[in-house]
């Protein structure tokens, strides 16, 4: 056995006599069935730091990509503590440390596993799976690890996502109609990558010695190529200044999705024949908020959502045109789309909006 795991690119722990290897476990319930990832409190009868030090001591590969992405960092994200400690909720807790209990402070060792193995993978004693590629064995830890593997399909679709990437503000209960805080999974549904599962784009295989796994970086747009091939944009002038249509291409949901205030801020630079930049004018595809304060908070609703994908725009192209009053000839334009992760809001504007982190979607000259 040991040497079949060596084959396959792991090397199991060190495990005195036994077969097995001993993950300190409670008894499975074998009629249970298997729940889907979610927020926390983690299932009671597992000791989460063990039980994960187990899974990455063979799965090494997928572990250190779990613990360098978003996921495995989704605690210490220093963005998310400053947010945080804005809003000191346990609703929060559940989702970025959901190996914690929530409803107490977040310990340093439970809080550095972030998004973990067990967050996504554990059902009661089981290790969730999709189904078997060819060349698979219906259940590879038999024999080798006390968890077995169970496989269902679902797990290969977004039921693996929707439990932490489809939520509704936490003061539900106070309004006459809930509201999404994020909408991935419905952005999803809406899109013409519905029957694509999340995992085809976000998992792709990486090829190792050991023959490949699917990939846990979960990189998405922190890609410098792959942000760049969300849109397909064309720029053309006008009498009147700059068209640019806007087309979302290889994405699954809205552009952007996730957190509430991602945005795309659009950029157009008149120019003068001194290179004296003699207008600009910005605009900003997102979902827009109203928010009216109430006793304890600021109740968000969404007015508009202009996002390519998104509610009131679709998968469709999106023209938009920028006029300027003084043309002259001579005069040329640059345009420029970036990707904006807004920390929060102020008062005053979308153009006041503090932003934690910038990237360039595509820009040009006309
Ligand atoms: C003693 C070594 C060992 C431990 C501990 C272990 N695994 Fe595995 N696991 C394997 C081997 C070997 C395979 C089969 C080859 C492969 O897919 O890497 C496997 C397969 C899997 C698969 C199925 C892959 C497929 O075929 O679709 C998943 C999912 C998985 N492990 C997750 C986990 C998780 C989560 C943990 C911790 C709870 C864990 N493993 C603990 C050795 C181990
Ligand atoms: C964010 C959720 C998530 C986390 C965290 C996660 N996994 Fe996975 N894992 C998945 C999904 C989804 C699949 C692929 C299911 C499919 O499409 O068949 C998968 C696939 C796998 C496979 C099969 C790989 C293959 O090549 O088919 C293994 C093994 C595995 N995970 C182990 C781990 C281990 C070990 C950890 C912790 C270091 C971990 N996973 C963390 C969701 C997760
Ligand atoms: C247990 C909750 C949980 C599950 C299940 C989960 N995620 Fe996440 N995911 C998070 C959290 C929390 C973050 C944000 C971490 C941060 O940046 O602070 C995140 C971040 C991400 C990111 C990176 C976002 C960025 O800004 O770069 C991607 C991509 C992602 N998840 C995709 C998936 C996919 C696909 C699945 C299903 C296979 C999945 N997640 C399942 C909680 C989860
Ligand atoms: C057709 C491919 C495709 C599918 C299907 C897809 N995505 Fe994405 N996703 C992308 C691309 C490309 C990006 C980067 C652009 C962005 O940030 O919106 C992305 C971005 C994200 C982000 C934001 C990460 C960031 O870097 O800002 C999250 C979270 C996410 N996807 C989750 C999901 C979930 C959950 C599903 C399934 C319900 C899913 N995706 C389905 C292609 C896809
Ligand atoms: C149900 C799960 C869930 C809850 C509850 C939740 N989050 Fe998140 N959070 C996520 C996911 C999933 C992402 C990743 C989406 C993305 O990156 O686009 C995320 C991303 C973020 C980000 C962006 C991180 C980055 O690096 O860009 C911040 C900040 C954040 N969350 C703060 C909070 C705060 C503060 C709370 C409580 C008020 C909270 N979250 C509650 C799931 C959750």
């Amino acid at each position: 056995m040991i040497g079949l795991a060596l084959l396959l690119g792991c090397s199991p722990p060190e495990r005195p006599g036994g077969a097995i290897a001993p993950l300190p476990i409670a008894p499975i319930a074998p009629a249970a069935a298997p729940t889907m990832p979610r927020p926390g409190p983690p299932e009671p009868g597992y000791d989460p730091i063990a039980v994960n030090a187990a899974c990455i001591d063979c799965h090494r590969a997928i572990g250190e990509e779990n613990a360098a992405s978003f996921h495995g960092q989704a605690h210490v994200d220093p963005i998310y503590q400053t947010a945080l400690a804005i809003e000191p909720l346990p609703f929060c807790r559940a989702c970025h440390a959901p190996e914690a209990d929530p409803r107490q402070p977040v310990s340093a060792a439970l809080g550095a596993l972030g998004v973990t193995c067990t967050s996504c993978h554990w059902s009661q004693g089981r290790v969730l799976a999709g189904l078997a590629s060819a060349g698979r064995a219906a259940d590879p830890h038999r024999g080798l690890v006390a968890a077995p593997v169970v496989r269902i399909e679902a797990f290969a679709g977004p039921s693996a996502c929707a439990g932490c990437h489809e939520f509704h503000f936490p003061d539900g209960r106070a309004r006459a109609r809930p509201e999404l805080m994020q909408s991935t999974i419905s952005e999803h549904r809406q899109s013409p990558f519905a029957e694509v599962g999340c995992g085809s784009c976000h998992m792709p295989t990486v090829k190792t010695v050991a023959g490949g796994h699917r990939s846990h970086a979960f990189a998405s747009s922190r890609d410098p190529r792959t942000l760049r091939a969300t849109l397909d944009v064309k720029a053309e002038r006008t009498s009147a200044g700059v068209r640019l249509q806007i087309t979302p291409a290889a994405i699954g949901h809205a552009m952007p999705t996730g957190d509430l205030f991602r945005r795309l801020r659009i950029e157009v630079e008149q120019i003068g024949p001194d290179m004296n930049v003699v207008a600009v004018k910005r605009r900003f595809l997102a979902r827009h908020f109203e928010s009216r304060p109430t006793i304890t908070s600021l109740r968000r609703t969404v007015v508009r959502d202009d996002r390519p994908g998104g509610a009131d725009v679709g998968h469709e192209t999106q023209v938009i045109e920028f006029a300027f009053p003084d043309l002259a000839p001579g005069h040329f334009f640059g345009w420029r789309i970036e990707l904006e992760r807004v920390l929060h809001p102020a008062p005053g504007g979308d153009e006041k909006a503090v932003v934690a982190h910038r990237q360039v979607i595509g820009e040009g000259k006309l």
